[in-house]
This record gives structure tokens, C-alpha cells and sequence, in this order.
């Protein structure tokens, strides 16, 4: 990574969605590494509480601004008032896979032109380095497991997975043209968990839908037992397999990622990477990890499947290892620990 001019470290970064979820913790991860991030981030889902919580944590305040990343004269303004950008992280989309099958236009229009308005930006201002935030969702339901980045890509089976995909084939199709960008694609499988310090976590905006924060509501007593959506998959316990990363094993992925690409050369490039755990966890597994790292027990339910659910993913995770030197060092239940520990300040607040 070259240092510009008037950036101190390690280099300036853009964190599109760094008010969300993963990008908070991957705001983190960047100033524990030397890089000075700025988020921007539109607040659509998410809260601006998490910008506090990020300079309680990081010990100074994060560069922030509130623009809509479709907003390219916005975007090109952060990029002249932030000063040289080094390099940029794309977490900012819709990223609910039930919300997208309601709302197509809205997931297409925000997460394809959230990235080709950034592409357009980028270039202007000559920013190479661009690590994506893909999905696991891109592979359906392999045939084989684990899956690998050579695993062929599914027919999308919700317009998020469909986003996702597409947005690969642009990046993968601008660098193809020419463009000398370096590229990396990271595939998540099920992030989970908080910062251990409990002031920034998974904060989920309206009804959750994934797992993690419906068990946390449940346990907290602000919603009723789990409803495991089917115990009839042809899994050892019946229950649906996903492969569960920590929210701060994944930030790391996205920061080792930024330091491979300026070990490169300058050739442009397009690398995919899977960043999960490589172990599949049941969702009856899930919720005994959940009970053993908050010791409280978990009222639960079986119900019928969820329409557009696999039976199970998860990762094989030789190609991070190799390539960047990453793999993932935290267990479910320290997820489900740090997870636990978020919800009761949430409650408490
Ligand atoms: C996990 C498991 C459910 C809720 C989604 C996106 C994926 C990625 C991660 C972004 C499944 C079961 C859930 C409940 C249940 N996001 N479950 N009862 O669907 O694996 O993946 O989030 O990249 O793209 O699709 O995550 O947390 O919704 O479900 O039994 O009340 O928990 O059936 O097996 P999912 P999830």
C-alpha cells in the first residue's frame, strides 16, 4: 500500500456500510493496523450510535460521512475532502435475502449502482486497491462440501444471492476491460458475534432474520422459543449446517486482504477468496454453543423449513490460508459468548 501524502500508517481506506455490521469491526481491525479508515455510509441500516462506539473503542474519532454510495457527485466529493484514498473496502448494500425477493428494484438498484457508482469514482481519482464483500449465497447448495472458490456458481436463488453474483462479473468484467484495479472477492459464510467490549455488535433494524440475533432476542425474552425452521434435512441431527465465522475473524480477513494486494505487483487482478471457519455447525449445535457460552437455556420449537433455505454450506478454507496467510482463530461459542455479552448491554440501554 503506497502512503500518500498526509496519511499517516499505513494508508487511507473507505469503508463503504462501515457503520454496519461487519464494516464496524472491520473499522476496528484497520485503525489496530495502522490504516486510517472513513466510513461512509448512509444509514439506511444502521445506527449512527455505532460511530460513537467505534471512537470509544479505537480511542479517537472515525472519519464519517453520510452520503448514499449511488450518489457519485456525493462519493466524488468524499474523495476530494477525505484526501488520497488508498484503498477501498465495499461493504455498503441490501443485504436481507427475504426483503430482496419483496423488493427487487431497490437490491438491484442499490447494490449494482452502489458499486459501479464507487468504479466510476475510483478511477477518477486513480484508487486501485478494492476488497468486495460477496456471499456464500453465490453457491446454492453445493454438491460437494467443502466448498471451494472453484465450486461453480448456483443459479441465484434470491435477487441478494443475484446481486452478488452480478456484482462479481462487474468487477471481474472492469478489470477485464483494462481497468487496473486489484480485485479481491471475499465469499462470507455466517458472520456472528460482537466486539468483546460490547459497544458495537450485530444491531439488527426492524424483525431479524438471521439466526444469531433472533436467538439473542429469544434469550433476552423479547421474543419466544426458536422456531428451527425444519429437523427433517438429511443432516446428522436433522437440522440445516452452516458454517459460523466470527464477526472479528472475518474484519481481519477484509485488512489481510488490503496488505496482499499491495505485496502485489501492479497487474490488475481479480482474486476470489472463501472466509469461513471451514467447519459446518447444525443450528441444534448452534443454539447448544449459545447455551454453554451465556448459560442461559434456550426454549425451542421445530417448525416447517423456510422457503429458499440449503440443507448446508461450509467453507474450505485452504486457498485464505495459502494465499493470505489468514485463518479464522475464534470458536462458535466465543461468538456466541461476545454475542451475548452485546444483547445484555442492548438491553440495558
Ligand atoms: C442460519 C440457519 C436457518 C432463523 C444468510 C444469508 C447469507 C449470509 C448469512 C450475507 C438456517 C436457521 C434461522 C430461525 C432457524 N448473509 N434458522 N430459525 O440463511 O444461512 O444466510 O445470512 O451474506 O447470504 O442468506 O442465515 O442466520 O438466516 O440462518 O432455524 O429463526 O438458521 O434455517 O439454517 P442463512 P440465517
Amino acid at each position: 500500500m503506497s502512503d500518500a501524502e498526509g496519511t499517516e500508517g499505513r494508508g487511507r481506506i473507505l469503508v463503504t456500510g462501515g457503520a454496519g455490521f461487519i464494516g464496524s469491526h472491520t473499522i476496528v481491525d484497520l485503525v489496530e493496523n495502522g490504516f486510517e479508515p472513513v466510513i461512509v455510509d448512509d444509514f439506511s441500516n444502521s445506527d449512527r450510535g455505532v460511530v460513537e462506539g467505534l471512537a470509544a473503542i479505537c480511542g479517537r474519532p472515525v472519519s464519517c460521512y453520510e452520503i448514499d454510495c449511488g450518489d457519485e457527485d456525493a462519493l466524488r466529493r468524499v474523495f476530494e475532502s477525505a484526501g488520497p484514498i488508498d484503498g477501498v473496502i465495499h461493504f455498503a448494500a441490501s443485504k436481507a435475502v427475504g426483503e430482496s425477493q419483496q423488493k427487487p428494484l431497490l437490491y438491484y438498484r442499490n447494490n449494482l449502482g452502489g458499486l459501479m457508482s464507487l468504479l466510476q469514482v475510483m478511477g477518477e481519482f486513480g484508487t486501485r486497491d478494492l476488497v468486495f464483500s460477496s456471499s456464500c449465497t453465490v453457491y446454492g447448495q453445493p454438491e460437494s462440501l467443502p466448498v471451494t472458490e472453484e465450486t461453480p456458481r448456483a443459479e441465484p436463488a434470491s435477487v441478494y444471492g443475484a446481486t452478488k453474483r452480478i456484482c462479481e462479473d462487474i468487477l471481474t468484467d472492469v478489470v477485464a476491460s483494462g481497468a487496473p484495479h486489484r480485485v479481491t472477492l471475499l465469499r462470507y459464510f455466517n458472520p456472528i458475534g460482537a466486539h468483546p467490549s460490547a459497544l458495537i455488535g450485530e444491531l439488527p433494524l426492524g424483525d431479524p432474520q438471521n439466526l444469531v440475533p433472533i436467538i439473542l432476542q429469544s434469550a433476552a425474552g423479547i421474543r419466544g422459543p426458536i422456531q428451527i425452521f425444519g429437523d427433517d434435512w438429511a443432516t446428522p441431527d436433522g437440522t440445516c449446517i452452516r458454517d459460523y465465522i466470527h464477526v472479528l475473524d472475518l474484519a481481519a480477513a477484509h485488512v489481510r486482504s488490503l496488505d496482499w494486494m499491495a505485496e502485489q505487483d501492479e497487474t490488475p487482478l481479480v482474486e476470489v477468496f472463501n472466509v469461513g471457519t471451514g467447519r459446518g455447525t447444525s443450528v441444534q449445535e448452534a443454539l447448544d454453543a449459545f447455551e454453554r457460552a451465556s448459560g442461559r437455556s434456550i426454549a425451542r420449537e421445530v417448525g416447517p423449513r423456510r422457503p429458499g433455505d440449503i440443507e448446508q454450506i461450509f467453507a474450505s478454507c485452504d486457498k485464505v490460508e495459502r494465499v493470505l496467510g489468514w485463518k479464522a482463530v475464534r470458536t462458535v461459542e466465543e461468538a456466541m459468548r461476545d454475542a451475548w455479552r452485546w444483547q445484555e448491554r442492548l438491553g440495558s440501554r
